[in-house]
């Protein structure tokens, strides 16, 4: 098997309120690999966000470390950390965070842009993508004029713009039908399959789950032997 691009190594996190400690991971070791659709699944309050932040550098773990292509989370700078979560990773989150004064495009375009790509290109990548994800013609809508689906796929768009090497979605169809979730999930799983993304998404929709490469279980602050 090739190198694993993305994994955890003996990574702890434990929240501390007032005086009362709570130990949420308590030693998950798990590696990805490129062009993989992992899954991970488990009881409320198990830790899956929680694992899913540390991963993609949005938050430290208390002990343990990630490592990307080689190099360790613990060892990069703040600016390297923040350089590596614009480029190299996309986020899909269960409620948008869509820029409520910006169209879908521009929404869609802003990450691109904040990478430093030329205006030019940066609006036919999102008008590519837009157009794959079926949104063509709502590109100058702003959030509130979309619905809940389609701002999830303008959401999906913006998480894809910079190419990442990694997606990270935490129940991207948390909030929506059955059937607009699943319109959702499988234009992620086309999208993931045709780029090779180290694809890992958090649900509670054990369908979709069933569709991914792997499913990942997480119990009692760990994963489940596979
Ligand atoms: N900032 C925080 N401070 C204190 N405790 C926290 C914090 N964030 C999460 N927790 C606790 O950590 C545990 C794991 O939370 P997490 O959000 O990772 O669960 P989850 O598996 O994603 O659950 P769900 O399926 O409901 O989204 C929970 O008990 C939660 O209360
Ligand atoms: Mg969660």
């Amino acid at each position: 098997m090739s190198e694993p691009i993305l994994k955890s190594e003996a990574v702890i996190k434990n929240y501390h309120i007032d005086s009362t400690e709570i130990k949420v991971l308590k030693g998950v070791d798990i590696e990805f690999h490129s062009g993989e659709i992992t899954a991970i699944i488990g009881p409320s309050g198990v830790g899956k966000s929680t694992l899913l932040n540390i991963l993609g550098a949005l938050d430290y773990p208390t002990s343990g470390d990630v490592i990307f292509k080689g190099r360790r989370y613990s060892v990069m700078s703040e600016k390297e950390l923040s350089t590596f979560r614009s480029r190299s990773v996309g986020f899909v989150f269960q409620f948008h965070h869509l820029l409520g004064e910006f169209t879908a495009l521009e929404n869609v375009m802003m990450p691109a842009l904040i990478a430093g790509e030329n205006r030019q290109k940066a609006v036919s990548k999102a008008e590519e993508l837009l157009d794959k994800l079926g949104l063509t013609v709502r590109i100058q809508h702003k959030p509130s004029e979309l619905s809940g689906g389609e701002q999830q796929r303008v959401a999906v768009a913006r998480a894809l713009i910079n190419e990442p090497n990694i997606v990270l979605a935490d129940e991207p169809s948390g909030n929506l039908d059955q059937d607009t979730g699943r319109q959702l999930s499988d234009m992620l799983w086309r999208l993931a399959r045709e780029k090779g993304y180290c694809f890992i998404i958090v649900t509670h929709n054990l369908e979709l789950a069933g569709h991914a490469d792997r499913i990942v279980r997480m119990r009692d602050g760990r994963i489940e032997p596979e």
